[in-house]
C-alpha cells in the first residue's frame, strides 16, 4: 500500500462517517470532527481520533476533507479558521452548485489553500465498494498527490481545473437519473391498472432501459454534429406520443412525465421540423423558448 496520510474529516453525517470508515480501513491516520458530538463512537473504536473543534481537526492533518450539509455550512465552519488551512489541501465533498464551488475555489486561493471540489456519485453504503465514483475538479496537483487516498472511496475521476466542473457533471448525471426514474414510475402506473406490481415491472424496465442506453452515443454524435437531418434517425413526427397519452388517459392514469417529453417534441414540430430526428428535442431542452 502507499504511505499512510494524515486526513481530517469534518462532518460526520451519513456520508462523512462512510468516508472516514473507508480511510481507517486503509490504514490512514484519521481525525474526525462533527458539530454535534456523539457521532464518532464507532469510528473511534476503529482507530479514529476525535478532535474537540474544527480548528484542532485541521491542525492534525495535511489533507482536510469537508462533508457538511451545504455551501453555507462549509463557510460557517471554515471562515473563522481559514488561516489554519493555509498550506493544506482541502477537499470539499459537500454538495454545492457549480457557482458555489467556483466561489469556494476563489476563497481557497485567496487563503493560500490548494482545493478540490468533489461530487459523490454514490450513497454512503457504496463508499469503498464497486460502483462508487467521486468526480473532482480544481487543483490537479492535489488530486494527483492524494489519488491513493481518494481511490479508497471508489473510482476517482478528475474533470478539470474549473472548480465548478464536478458539481456541473454531478447535476447533469442526476438530471438523467431523476427523469429516468420518473419514466419508470409512469410505466409502473400504467401497468398497475392491469394488476402488475411495481416490483415485477421494475425487473422488466431495468433490462429495457439498460438496452436503450445504447442509443445515447448516437444521439450524442448527432447533437455534436449539429445536423438533425442525418439519415437513419427516428423522426420527431414518428416519435409523436399522442397515442401513448391517450392510452394513459383511457386507463385513468396521470401522464406528467410523458406530457413533458411530448411538449419538447411539439416545440420542434410546431416550427415545421417534424421530419428531423428525435435528437432535435435537445434544442427544446436547452432553450427556454423556440
Ligand atoms: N447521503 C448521500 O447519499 C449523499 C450522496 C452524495 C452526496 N451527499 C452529500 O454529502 C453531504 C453530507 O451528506 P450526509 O448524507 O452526510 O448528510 P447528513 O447525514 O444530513 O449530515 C449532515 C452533516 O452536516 C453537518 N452540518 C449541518 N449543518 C452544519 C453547520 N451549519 N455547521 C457545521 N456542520 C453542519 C451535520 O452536523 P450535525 O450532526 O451537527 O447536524 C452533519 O455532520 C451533503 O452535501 C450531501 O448532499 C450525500
Amino acid at each position: 500500500m502507499n504511505a499512510p496520510v494524515t486526513v481530517s474529516i469534518l462532518g460526520l453525517g451519513e456520508m462523512g462517517r462512510a468516508l472516514a470508515a473507508a480511510l481507517l480501513g486503509a490504514g490512514h491516520t484519521v481525525t474526525v470532527w462533527n458539530r454535534t458530538p456523539g457521532r464518532a463512537e464507532r469510528l473511534i473504536e476503529d482507530g479514529a481520533i476525535e478532535a474537540p473543534s474544527a480548528g484542532v481537526a485541521i491542525d492534525a492533518s495535511e489533507l482536510v476533507v469537508v462533508c457538511l450539509f451545504d455551501h453555507d455550512s462549509v463557510h460557517e465552519t471554515l471562515d473563522p479558521i481559514v488561516d489554519r488551512l493555509h498550506g493544506r489541501v482541502l477537499v470539499n465533498l459537500t454538495t454545492t452548485s457549480p457557482e458555489q464551488a467556483r466561489e469556494l475555489g476563489l476563497w481557497a486561493r485567496a487563503g493560500g489553500i490548494a482545493a478540490l471540489d468533489g461530487g459523490i456519485m454514490a450513497v454512503p453504503s457504496m463508499i469503498g465498494g464497486p460502483g462508487s465514483e467521486i468526480l473532482y475538479s480544481g487543483d490537479q496537483s492535489s488530486f494527483e498527490r492524494y489519488r491513493n487516498v481518494l481511490d479508497r472511496w471508489g473510482t476517482s475521476s478528475y474533470l478539470g481545473a474549473d472548480p465548478g466542473l464536478a458539481s456541473l457533471y454531478d447535476i447533469a448525471l442526476l438530471s438523467g437519473m431523476y427523469v429516468m426514474f420518473a419514466g419508470y414510475m409512469q410505466g409502473a402506473a400504467l401497468v398497475a391498472t392491469a394488476g402488475v406490481s411495481a416490483t415485477a415491472f421494475a425487473e422488466r424496465s431495468a433490462a429495457w432501459l439498460s438496452a436503450m442506453t445504447g442509443e445515447l452515443a448516437g444521439y450524442g454524435r448527432v447533437i455534436d454534429g449539429g445536423d438533425y437531418t442525418v439519415a437513419g434517425q427516428q423522426s420527431l413526427d414518428f416519435s409523436d406520443l399522442s397515442k401513448m397519452l391517450e392510452a394513459a388517459d383511457e386507463a385513468g392514469v396521470g401522464a406528467v412525465p410523458l406530457a413533458m417529453v411530448q411538449s419538447l417534441i411539439e416545440r420542434q414540430r410546431g416550427v415545421g421540423l417534424g421530419a428531423e430526428g428525435f435528437a432535435r428535442i435537445f434544442e427544446s431542452v436547452r432553450h427556454t423558448v423556440g
